[in-house]
């Protein structure tokens, strides 16, 4: 499975991939408009560090709009994905950028109607928001499963990217239902590695080796 840092922070996206387990980045205009550098910079900077895919989200709703803004963000680096929310433009763009070689991740999917119709036009990604579907009562993981199997009943080439990842088991739900990627923000991150067991013995084999004779 592969793991992307849902962020737009470059310190926290060098500190991931100093870890070694840095697959990609997924960054929205909410996390970007945290940073303080220019959008561009900052795309480019992340791109830089994340050799994986970085997406990079359209804002434009008209599918000839969303065209001309897709190909300039893939022109900032060659390991650019567009992001483009699912709705009618924006699978008549995404079928028209897959056509030029551009990947595309389809975002704010919250049907399994919606991964379908992304995967058909040729998007590379689908983005389902499990947390948000969790945070009104859904089945976040539901949707994950629906989607992974009806991808694997047709063989469509689009990975699905479980976002909107809120907690460690999320990240281990998707994995165990075989979801390509989880994309995870720092803080989520961060407690997959921490456990107070091991913390506990770390803190007493470093009492213990005080006690062995060097
Ligand atoms: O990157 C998109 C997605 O992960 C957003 O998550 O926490 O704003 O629902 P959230």
């Amino acid at each position: 499975m592969k793991l992307f840092l849902d962020s737009a922070n470059l310190e926290e996206i060098r500190e991931v991939a100093s870890w070694g387990v840095l697959d990609g980045v997924t960054t929205n205009p909410s996390l970007c408009s945290k940073e303080t550098v220019t959008f561009e910079d900052n795309i480019r900077a992340i791109c830089a560090v994340c050799p994986g895919p970085v997406s990079a989200e359209c804002v434009s709703l008209r599918a000839a709009d969303i065209v001309v803004e897709a190909r300039a963000l893939a022109g900032i680096a060659p390991n650019i994905a567009v992001k483009i929310p699912v709705c009618l433009e924006g699978l008549k763009a995404t079928k028209t950028l897959h056509g030029e070689g551009i990947a595309v991740n389809m975002t704010l999917v919250f049907s399994s109607g919606q991964a379908l119709l992304a995967a058909k036009a040729g998007a590379r990604f689908v983005s389902p928001f499990i947390g948000r579907l969790d945070d009104v009562s859904e089945d976040g993981m539901a949707l994950i499963e629906e989607i992974v199997q009806i991808f694997e009943n047709f063989r469509f080439e689009t990975e699905v990217i479980v976002a909107s990842v809120r907690h460690p088991r999320h990240v281990i739900e998707a994995a165990l239902l075989g979801a390509d990627i989880a994309t995870v923000p720092y803080g989520v991150m961060e407690k997959l590695v921490k456990h107070p067991l091991t913390d506990i013995g770390i803190e007493r084999f470093l009492a213990d080796w005080r006690k062995v004779k060097t």
